[in-house]
């Protein structure tokens, strides 16, 4: 049977995650896609890591190994920072090969041109996997935006923080020993910043806002606060007034300009957001012709979680 031949750039939680459910789905891919899909290369970084991957597969930290292979139908990118992604992805449209992504940081900054390259070279970008995980709010917002006009996004996009502050309210701790706990559940990197600085959520509502209204806000002008500042003392004053603390990532379009924040926020009960607890990540979208929309389900932690 013909085969999809699939390379891997990025062999860590994402990439190997997604290694393993090709292999364990592989008859139900068959099944949507009509062929076998082949992981047939993987790159990583340092090549004398041991890794738990089949001996057939190209196992190298030299792009041109994944360039020079025979046949390349997709490139499915897992590694971090901006670059050498970018040019990694780019490089793979011009080949032919359909992409698939996982980093956010480096499609806030270049999700635009990589979507223009690929329409010129007629192959596909799928970008599902940046923004809140185990939510399909980049196709909902697809088929929303067929028919009406976004006006407002707001979401709980970072399922670290979001666990931090359910265990700072539910444990009455203060945010050194929640953030040590999302640690040792697998939830936050032993280098937390960019989820608990406002950053990694920032990433991903600057790529909702590109989708839902066709540009971004200036990055400078943006507010980007993280939830460092909240203490145990502040969220159990909240609670005793019944309201919760959540991140919230919010973008909306006010006469055509775009303003954008992220930033704790204090939510009532009738918040669609009161109620999203641990690594759960919820986005409400508010539309002209179908009003409010929340879609809520897992976030990072289903993925460290699957793969441990
Ligand atoms: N973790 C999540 O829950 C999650 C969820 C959604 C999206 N993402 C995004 O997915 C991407 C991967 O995240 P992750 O958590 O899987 O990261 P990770 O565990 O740190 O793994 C990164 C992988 O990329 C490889 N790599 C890094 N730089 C490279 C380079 N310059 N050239 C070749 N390989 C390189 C590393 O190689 P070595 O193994 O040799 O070090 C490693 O295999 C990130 O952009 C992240 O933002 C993560």
């Amino acid at each position: 049977m013909e085969s999809l031949k699939v390379a891997l750039l990025g062999f860590g939680t994402v990439g190997e995650g997604v290694y393993r459910t090709i292999g364990t789905h592989q008859e139900r891919l068959q099944k949507i896609l009509g062929k076998r899909v082949e992981v047939v290369a993987v790159l990583i970084r340092d090549a004398r890591k041991r890794r738990n991957i089949e001996g057939d597969v190209l196992i190298t930290a030299d792009f041109n190994d994944i360039l020079s292979l025979p046949q390349l139908d997709v490139v499915i990118e897992a590694i971090v920072e901006k670059e050498p992604s970018y040019t990694y992805l780019k490089k793979a449209i011009k080949k032919g090969a359909h992409i698939i992504t996982a980093n956010k940081e480096m499609f806030a900054h270049h999700g635009k041109e990589l979507i223009e390259l690929a329409e010129k070279y007629k192959v596909s970008v799928g970008f599902e996997a940046t923004v809140a995980g185990g939510v399909p709010i980049i196709q909902t917002l697809r088929q929303l935006l067929m028919v009406n006009s976004v006006q407002k996004i707001e979401g709980i996009l970072n399922g670290t923080s979001n666990f931090i502050l359910s265990e700072m309210r539910e444990k009455k701790q203060a945010f050194a020993g929640a953030l040590f706990q999302a640690q040792e559940n697998g939830y936050a990197e032993a280098d937390p910043s960019n989820d608990v600085e406002g950053t990694d959520a920032f990433y991903k509502l600057m790529i909702l806002s590109k989708l839902a209204f066709g540009k971004q806000p200036d990055w400078n002008k943006v507010e980007i606060a993280g939830i460092t500042s909240i203490t145990g003392e502040l969220v159990v004053e909240a609670q005793k007034l019944g309201l919760r603390f959540k991140h919230i990532a919010s973008v909306q379009n006010v006469n055509g300009r775009i303003i954008a924040s992220v930033k704790p926020a204090l939510v009532t009960r009738s918040h669609p957001f009161y109620h999203i607890e641990g690594v759960q990540n919820a986005v409400n979208i508010q539309a002209d012709i179908v009003g409010g929309i929340t879609l809520s389900g897992p976030g990072r932690g289903c993925i460290r979680r699957r793969v441990r």
